[in-house]
C-alpha cells in the first residue's frame, strides 16, 4: 500500500528537528511502508530540489554521526515540496491535485501531520475537509496534531468539535511525545507482562508516587509561547499526566487502541477534583530567578516555570496513595523519573540493633536521561552486627540493549502510519486532562503573586517544596540521575 506523509509547517522548527530525522532513521532501517512518498507544505517558496538540499543540511546536524550522504540522497528521492498556504481554500484543493497526480492506484493511505503553530489547527482542518483531501476515497486518511491541543477545557472541546466536522475520531492522532518513549512504554511492559509486580501495584503496599520531570534548560528563545503556557500547560496537561495515567491504569483485556484509552481515561475520571481550598494545599508553584529577563516574557509575569501537584485516585487500587507529581525549568539536573516508594515493613525487626528505620523500598523508572529501572532494598552491612544499608538492583537499558534507543518520533509517525493510534490521546482523554488542570490555573489566577516563589536556578525549585513534602512526613526522591 503506497503512502504519503505530509507535514504542514514544512519549513518549521520540529520539521527539521524530529520529523525528517524520524522517517530518515525509519527508512534507514527499512522500516518505512513501500513506496512512502513525503510531501512537504507551508508558505516558503522552496522547489523540490532545495527543500531535500535544505533537509540534507538540518537532518545531518540533528542526526550527527548516524548520517550518510549517500542514503540520504536515496531517501530525498521520495520527499517532494508543494507551496501554499493553509488558511487559502485554493491552496489546498492544488496540493490535493498534487497529491492526486504523485499517487497510482486506487490504494492509497495519506497521513497529514499538523507541524505548524496551534493557531492554523482549526483553519487546516476546515480547509482539508473542503478541499475533499480528508475524503477517503483512496485508503484511509489519518491526521496527526501536535500538542498544545488547546490551552483549556472550552477551546480543547471546540477543537474536538472542529476536528470532528471532518474526521472520524478513528482517523485522529494526538501526538504526545512522550508516548513514544522506550521506557514510558516499557511501564506497560514491565507491569503487564510480569506477574511479580502486579499483586503488589497497589495501596496495600505503596505509600506514594513521584512522578518528576525536570530539566535543566530555561525558556530561552521560547518566551513567547511559554509566557501564554507555563508549567501546567506545556507539561502537566500532558506529558505528567500521561506518565501517571500508564503508572495508575489497569490492564486493559487486549493491547487494542481504544481498550489502552478506555483504562486511561477511567484513571483521569477517577482523579478526585481539586476544589479552590484544595487547590492552596495540594499545589505549589514557583518562578526560576532570572525568568522576567528572557526575550519575550511580560516584565510583571507570573507564569509558574516549576509546578508541584498532589493528586488523589479515588478507586479501589489507589485510595488514599498520593500521587506527587512535580516539573520545572532552570533545574540542577535533566532527568523523567517515576519513583514508586513502598511502606515501610509492619514491623522494624532491626531498629533497636543498629538497623535504620529511614527508608523503605522503593522501585525507581528512570525515563531518561539514561533509561532504566532501579530497584532499592535494605541489605545486611557484612561484619557490622545488624546494621543495615539500602542498596539496590539495576537493570539500565543501555547496557542490555546497546544498539542506540530512537528517538520518540520514529515510534509515533510510523504507528500512525499504520493506523495504531494506542499511543495517541483520544478526545476524551485530553478533555479530561484539561479538566484536572483548569481548576488549578484558576484557582492560581486568583492567588495572584501569593503563593508564587522566586527560586534560584539549579536546584529543585522552590524551598517550600521541601517543607511542603516534609510537612506530609515525605521526602522528595531528588537523586539525579539514579542511573548513568
Ligand atoms: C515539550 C515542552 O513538550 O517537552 C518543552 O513544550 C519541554 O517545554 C519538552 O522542554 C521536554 O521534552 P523531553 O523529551 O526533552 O523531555
Amino acid at each position: 500500500m503506497a503512502h504519503t506523509f505530509i507535514i504542514f509547517g514544512a519549513s518549521g522548527d520540529l520539521t527539521c528537528r524530529k520529523l525528517i530525522p524520524a522517517l530518515y532513521e525509519l527508512f534507514r532501517k527499512d522500516r518505512l511502508p513501500a513506496d512512502t512518498q513525503i510531501v512537504g507544505f507551508s508558505r516558503s517558496p522552496f522547489t523540490h530540489e532545495a527543500w531535500r538540499a535544505a533537509l540534507k543540511e538540518s537532518t545531518e546536524k540533528f542526526i550527527g554521526s548516524a548520517f550518510d550522504a549517500a542514503q540520504f540522497d536515496t531517501f530525498a528521492k521520495q520527499i517532494f515540496y508543494q507551496p501554499g498556504d493553509l488558511t487559502s481554500p485554493d491552496d489546498l484543493v492544488a496540493l490535493k491535485t498534487f497529491l492526486d497526480g504523485r499517487e497510482s492506484g486506487d490504494n492509497c493511505t495519506r497521513v497529514y501531520y499538523l507541524a505548524t503553530s496551534p493557531r492554523f489547527y482549526q483553519p487546516a482542518i476546515t480547509n482539508l475537509g473542503s478541499s475533499g483531501l480528508a475524503n477517503e476515497t483512496c485508503g484511509n486518511r489519518r491526521v496527526v496534531i501536535e500538542k498544545p491541543f488547546g490551552t483549556n477545557l472550552a477551546t480543547a472541546n471546540a477543537l474536538n468539535r472542529i476536528v470532528h466536522q471532518v474526521f472520524d475520531e478513528s482517523q485522529v492522532y494526538r501526538i504526545d511525545h512522550y508516548l513514544g518513549k522506550e521506557t514510558v512504554q516499557n511501564i506497560l511492559v514491565l507491569r503487564f507482562a510480569n506477574s511479580i509486580f502486579e499483586p503488589i501495584w497497589n495501596r496495600n503496599f505503596i505509600d506514594h508516587v513521584q512522578i518528576t520531570v525536570a530539566e535543566e534548560v530555561q525558556i530561552g528563545s521560547r518566551g513567547d509561547y511559554y509566557d501564554g503556557a507555563g508549567v501546567l500547560r506545556d507539561m502537566f496537561q500532558n506529558h505528567l499526566l500521561q506518565l501517571l495515567m500508564i503508572t495508575a491504569m489497569e490492564s486493559p483485556s487486549r493491547y487494542e487502541a481504544d481498550r489502552v484509552r478506555d483504562e486511561k481515561v477511567k484513571v483521569l475520571q477517577a482523579i478526585r477534583p481539586l476544589a479552590e481550598t484544595a487547590v492552596a494545599e495540594d499545589t505549589l508553584r514557583g518562578i526560576y530567578r532570572g525568568y522576567h529577563d528572557e526575550p519575550g516574557v511580560a516584565a510583571d509575569s507570573q507564569t509558574a516555570t516549576f509546578a508541584a501537584v498532589k493528586l488523589w485516585i479515588d478507586n479501589w487500587r489507589w485510595q488514599g496513595v498520593p500521587f506527587y507529581l512535580r516539573s520545572g525549568k532552570a533545574m540542577s539536573c535533566r532527568t523523567t523519573q517515576i519513583v514508586i516508594q513502598f511502606r515501610q515493613p509492619p514491623l522494624m525487626l532491626f531498629s533497636d540493633r543498629g538497623g535504620s528505620a529511614r527508608d523503605a523500598n522503593r522501585l525507581v523508572i528512570q525515563v531518561q536521561p539514561a533509561e532504566g529501572i532501579q530497584l532499592q532494598f535494605e541489605t545486611k552491612v557484612p561484619d557490622a552486627e545488624m546494621r543495615l544499608r539500602m542498596t539496590d538492583l539495576d537493570f539500565r537499558f543501555g547496557r542490555e540493549f546497546p544498539a542506540a534507543m530512537p528517538d520518540a518520533y520514529q515510534r509515533l509517525l510510523l504507528d500512525a502510519m499504520h493506523g495504531d493510534a494506542s499511543l495517541f490521546a483520544r478526545a476524551d482523554e485530553v478533555e479530561l486532562a484539561w479538566g484536572i488542570i483548569d481548576p488549578i490555573l484558576a484557582a492560581w489566577a486568583d492567588q495572584g503573586a501569593a503563593g508564587l516563589e522566586v527560586y534560584e536556578p539549579s536546584g529543585w525549585g522552590p524551598e517550600r517544596s521541601t517543607s511542603w513534602m516534609r510537612s506530609q512526613g515525605r521526602e522528595w526522591f531528588d537523586t539525579c540521575p539514579v542511573l548513568h
